[in-house]
């Protein structure tokens, strides 16, 4: 049977699988076309490859091992080479190097019997080797064409070492930062979540998967997996299905329209179902609703984990449920590889059923390829060349400055000088050139990294004496490093203090209970502030921490998360003001621990808070408003903003109303502002969020200037899902509110009519979600 494949290229031609070698033309690129299963010369193809399959090598394509490295739970052992001969494996995770991979996939071409290439997957989230912001630092830039091109970045590096696949984007919606896993997403907001989730697939997949340069991309983890309970990783969610469809959903949908070739289920469940079960979410809503026709792979041991959910009692019964909710690849678990053939041969799997998993998976590696270039691995020159570019550095660190956000700043605290004599830089964190890299840095190294300190002694004038004091780190209570830390601080001019989260700390399996500073690292600032020198804190987080001791006692504190491998040089061009930051919050930070979850865009309740009337919604210990809300960020400047006009204070289902707004930088230095809009459904049939983000935009205003910013509303702006769990917009009244931050905002009143004073039904096609 060594022929088939030979066959398939023979019966098709070789011109068919022309395999590009060009560059994508631009980074900033439109939408990737979704090749449609209706493409005839691919259905083709893949069908022959499929009729010349036994029962058992199907089943082997829907097996996914994992190399060693990396793994993120149980089991995983390296698959051996008789596997990959036997065509029981379709896929790999975490097996990374060229010759690794050559040598394996020369195997499964050369030595099984069907010749299927295999695919390499990794969890390339945040760069390959020039290793960009986490994905919440980078949302903060509210950039997406950065993130697009961050991506773009991390796809060529990963691409020329025979990685085809990434599992990113993560956009799961998260509200609550007890949960570990935040630091993946983009943060609260669904509107901001689908348009970067969309940007981030357009960079890992480029316009055409058989670019070499590209890999597939994987939208994860269907569904509301950031909803996890009590911010408890692994947690059940119990999130009602307008919630998720309102909220959890857009972002995913976004990830589809934009053309991602996979798509991760989540190892909760949602309301009883678990995700890796759920027909409802893997088949009617996302293939039935979506018209996704790309490959659903399951996370790690997910499948097998319907065991220990409780649905099913034995392996054959969660591997029927997952087979049949839609689960097409099976990540390590080997379910799928000992059960799907019994399971079809006595009727509890539909042949069809396996059969449209196995075209999945065969349509993955047609469309990257690999029938025609298995060996889509770049050569040593070229994968040196690729890696950790200066243009690829020059870009991380363009995006690391604009991730960065500045939540205080009294009496212009900052930015420093440069010429300042003596500047103690302290805590652990500040000397780290590994922790800037964040989790998930694939082949990012600690030696490639810029720390802070580095960062500072490049930039501050030659006779600026920089101290350097370790303090206390975030990881353990040792205490021995403060006095000597305090009496650098007392001989300082300044003090740059470092504190926040070891990278390990906001990562998969790393929820916390207590967000506030952890280690010693609160004794440390109580030290540093109590020597009354002026005091700037640098943090380096993944997750808000609850930060109201620190927010009450220094006057400057900037966010500067994990931001890659020029994380120490962007923090830097920030503190002495070579960069202005413009950076904003994609997440609510709350006060304390005990007020999560908390984001901005809650319904209102019976009893909205109020600061007069204790019968309100609220705390009797500790504010009901965040400490920075949802949209915050500083600048070295100040802007102003006119009034803003609208076109017409009442449109119709099939207008738009425009939204103008002069936005003035009145402030001595150019600055970036992220102007944004909110709406508010005023009455509704079911209750609607406070405010709900609808468009911002991002601009660099020099020394006096103005420019109006612009933005159109239309009825999917409106639109959410009704009692009856139908995409409407109802017509009354609404509220738009324009500013720098949610919680500071201009409020204009609008109506939406209809001919007959009915909702009308606005769909969730690719037109209308972003
Ligand atoms: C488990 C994680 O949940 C998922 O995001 C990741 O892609 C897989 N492990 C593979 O590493």
């Amino acid at each position: 049977m060594r022929a088939h494949a030979r066959i398939a290229f023979t019966l098709l031609g070789a011109a068919a699988f022309g395999c590009s070698t060009s560059q994508p033309a631009s980074t900033t690129t439109a939408a990737a076309p979704v090749p449609t299963s209706g493409d005839v010369t691919e259905r083709r193809f893949v069908d022959s490859v499929l009729a010349g399959m036994t029962l058992e090598e199907k089943a082997g394509q829907l097996n996914q091992l994992t190399g060693l490295g990396a793994p993120t739970g149980p089991g995983g052992a390296p698959a051996g080479f008789q596997q990959i001969r036997r065509g029981e494996v379709g896929s790999f995770l975490n097996v990374v190097g060229r010759d690794t991979v050559i040598a394996l996939q020369k195997i499964a071409v050369e030595q099984s019997r069907t010749h299927i290439p295999l695919l390499f997957a990794l969890d390339v989230i945040h760069g390959f080797r020039t290793i960009f912001p986490v994905p919440l630092a980078e949302s903060n830039s509210w950039d997406p064409a950065a993130a697009e091109r961050s991506a773009r970045a991390a796809a060529a590096e990963a691409a020329v070492q025979g990685i085809s696949w990434t599992f990113a984007p993560m956009v799961d919606i998260a509200r609550d930062p007890r949960w570990g896993r935040i630091v993946e997403g983009a943060g609260e907001d669904p509107y901001l979540g689908a348009i970067i989730a969309a940007a981030r697939v357009r960079g890992f997949q480029g316009t055409n998967l058989r670019d070499p340069t590209t890999i597939a991309a994987t939208v994860k983890h269907f569904a509301a997996y950031g909803a996890a309970e009590g911010g408890r990783d692994y947690n059940i969610a119990d999130v009602p299905e307008r919630t998720l469809r309102d909220v959890y959903l857009p972002p995913f949908q976004a990830a589809v329209c934009a053309g991602v070739a996979t798509l991760m289920a989540a190892f909760n469940e949602v309301d009883g179902v678990p995700a890796h079960a759920d027909r409802k979410l893997l088949t009617d809503i996302l293939r039935g609703e979506w018209h996704f026709d790309g490959a659903v792979v399951s996370d790690w041991t997910g499948i097998g984990e319907l065991l220990n959910h409780g649905v099913g009692a034995d392996s054959g019964t969660v591997g029927r449920l997952a087979m049949n909710a839609g689960v097409d690849i099976d990540m390590v678990s080997e379910i799928y590889r000992k059960q799907l053939p019994s399971l079809v041969r006595t009727g509890r799997v539909d042949r069809q059923t396996l059969d449209e998993a196995v075209r999945r998976m065969l349509r993955l590696k047609y469309r990257l390829g690999l029938f025609q270039n298995p060996y889509r691995v770049g050569t040593t020159a070229q994968a040196r060349a690729v890696a950790l570019t200066t243009e690829n550095r020059t870009a991380a660190r363009e995006v690391a400055r604009e991730s960065i956000v500045l939540l205080k700043n009294d009496r212009n605290t900052l930015p420093l000088s440069k010429n300042v004599r003596r500047l103690a830089v302290i805590g652990a964190l500040a000397a780290d050139s590994g922790a800037v890299l964040g989790n998930w840095s694939a082949f990012g190294r600690a030696e490639d990294g810029v720390s802070v300190l580095t960062g500072i002694k490049r930039l501050v004038s030659p006779r600026t004496r920089v101290v350097y004091e370790r303090g206390a780190g975030p990881m353990n209570d040792d205490t021995t490093g403060i006095a000597k830390a305090v009496r650098a601080a007392r001989d300082a001019d300044a003090v740059v203090l470092v504190v926040g989260e070891s990278p390990t700390q906001s990562a998969e399996a790393e929820s916390r209970a207590i967000i506030e500073l952890s280690g010693a690292q609160q004794r440390l600032a109580q030290a540093i502030v109590a020597t009354r020198k002026p005091v700037v804190v640098v943090l380096m987080n993944g997750r808000p921490l609850a930060l109201q001791w620190l927010n009450d006692n220094v006057p400057a504190i900037l966010e500067t998360w994990f931001l890659g491998v020029e994380h120490g040089n962007a923090t830097a061009d920030v503190l002495f003001g070579d960069y202005n930051p413009g950076g904003k919050l994609t997440t609510s930070f709350p006060r304390v621990t005990g007020q999560v979850p908390i984001y901005y865009n809650h319904r209102n309740t019976g009893r909205p808070p109020a600061a007069d009337n204790k019968y309100t919604s609220k705390y009797n210990d500790v504010p009901w408003t965040p400490l920075y809300p949802f949209g915050h960020g500083l600048s070295y400047t100040t802007f102003r903003y006119g009034t803003p006009r609208l076109s017409a204070t009442t449109m119709r289902p099939g207008d738009s109303i425009r939204v103008d707004v002069n936005v003035t930088n009145e402030g001595k230095v150019a600055g970036d502002e992220v102007v944004q809009l909110y709406v508010r459904d005023d009455v509704g049939s079911v209750t609607r969020p406070v405010q709900e983000l609808r468009g911002f935009r991002r601009l660099r205003l020099t020394p006096g200037e103005t420019r109006t910013v612009s933005f159109a509303i239309g009825v999917q702006d409106l639109a959410f899902y009704n009692a009856d769990l139908a995409r409407v917009a109802e017509p009354g009244t609404f509220t738009a509110f324009v500013g720098g931050s949610s919680a500071n905002t201009i409020k204009l009143p609008f109506r939406m009519e209809t001919a007959n004073g009915q909702a009308v039904a606005v769909p969730g096609t690719c037109e209308s979600v972003r």
